[in-house]
């Protein structure tokens, strides 16, 4: 148990140097999100997506993003099928960076136009639908939250009571703020008390990965995770999985700023 919370403790520590603006560069821009490349990691994420919220069966008021970190490209398919949206991540600078985008601040460290320009297209939309589409992502965002998902109750109970998302969204998180595999699946667990009975969960994550830089000279540890472990894990923690889809990282991919050999993509259903 003390081992446990030194693990967690010296993950967070870790966590305090963590730089949006770089993390934002190295994961979010060319060649990781090439709209012109139907083999680009981005791209490849926006359309699991997009496909997941548009096949029908996943509906209600809310959606919680988890973990949210810096991005936006994660609720721009959901927005459509959800009022209300609320976002979370552990760190005031990553929430302060996505508080700037909501109020259309200057000093911005990213601009997501091209991601919801590529997103009305899934949607068979025009591209210059995209004005609609942030100013309808802006009036769903109720709220960014703090979490840690290494609580039983991630979230603040006062400001967010158990079992009230109807749909969860997770994407590269539990992986890489977990120190081994037991806390990966401890923290799926946690994240599950936040969604009601029949919700669903779409969680994406990184494969085979060791490591990611989180800055510059911040190297974070990931939980190498294999396709198995993430099903029963799903299992463990009260899920039926409806689909996992699996990317393999074209070579050019393979940037320098960590060592993931690919991205899974899974979307289940909570018993
Ligand atoms: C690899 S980033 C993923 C960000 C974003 N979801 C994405 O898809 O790029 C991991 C995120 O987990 C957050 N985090 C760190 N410790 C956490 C914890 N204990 N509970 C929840 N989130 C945490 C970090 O602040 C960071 O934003």
């Amino acid at each position: 148990m003390e081992q446990k919370e030194n693990d967690t403790a010296a993950m967070a520590a870790r966590y305090q140097r963590f730089d949006p603006a770089a993390y934002l560069q190295y994961n979010y821009t060319p060649p990781r999100a090439d709209f012109d490349r139907e083999d680009s990691i981005v791209p490849w994420k926006l359309a699991r997506l997009h496909r997941a919220f548009a096949e029908g069966d996943i509906g209600g008021e809310l959606l919680v993003d988890v973990g949210s970190g810096p991005t936006l490209y994660q609720v721009l398919s959901g927005c459509e099928v959800f009022d209300e949206v609320v976002l979370t991540d552990f760190l005031e600078s990553n929430r302060e960076e996505l508080r700037r985008w909501l109020r259309d601040e200057k000093g911005c460290s990213m601009d997501w136009t091209p991601y919801l320009q590529h997103v009305c297209k899934l949607e068979g939309r025009r591209a210059s639908a995209w004005t609609e589409k942030a100013a309808k992502l802006r009036r769903a965002i109720s709220d960014i939250l703090p979490i840690d998902v290494h609580r039983p109750q991630p979230l603040d109970p006062r400001r967010f009571p158990p079992a009230k998302a109807d749909c969860l969204v997770s994407c590269f998180c539990l992986e890489s703020v977990s120190p081994d595999l037991t806390a990966f699946t401890r923290a799926l667990g946690h994240i599950g008390t936040l969604l009601r009975p029949g919700g669903h969960l779409l969680l994406i994550g990184a494969l085979g990965e060791s490591f990611y830089m989180g800055g510059p000279g911040l190297k974070i540890p990931v939980v190498p995770l294999g396709e198995a472990e993430v099903c029963a894990s799903l299992k463990e923690t009260g899920y039926t999985l409806i689909r996992l889809e699996v990317y393999t990282l074209p070579q050019d991919m393979r940037v320098g700023v960590d060592d993931v050999t690919g991205v899974f993509f899974a979307k289940a259903k909570k018993d």
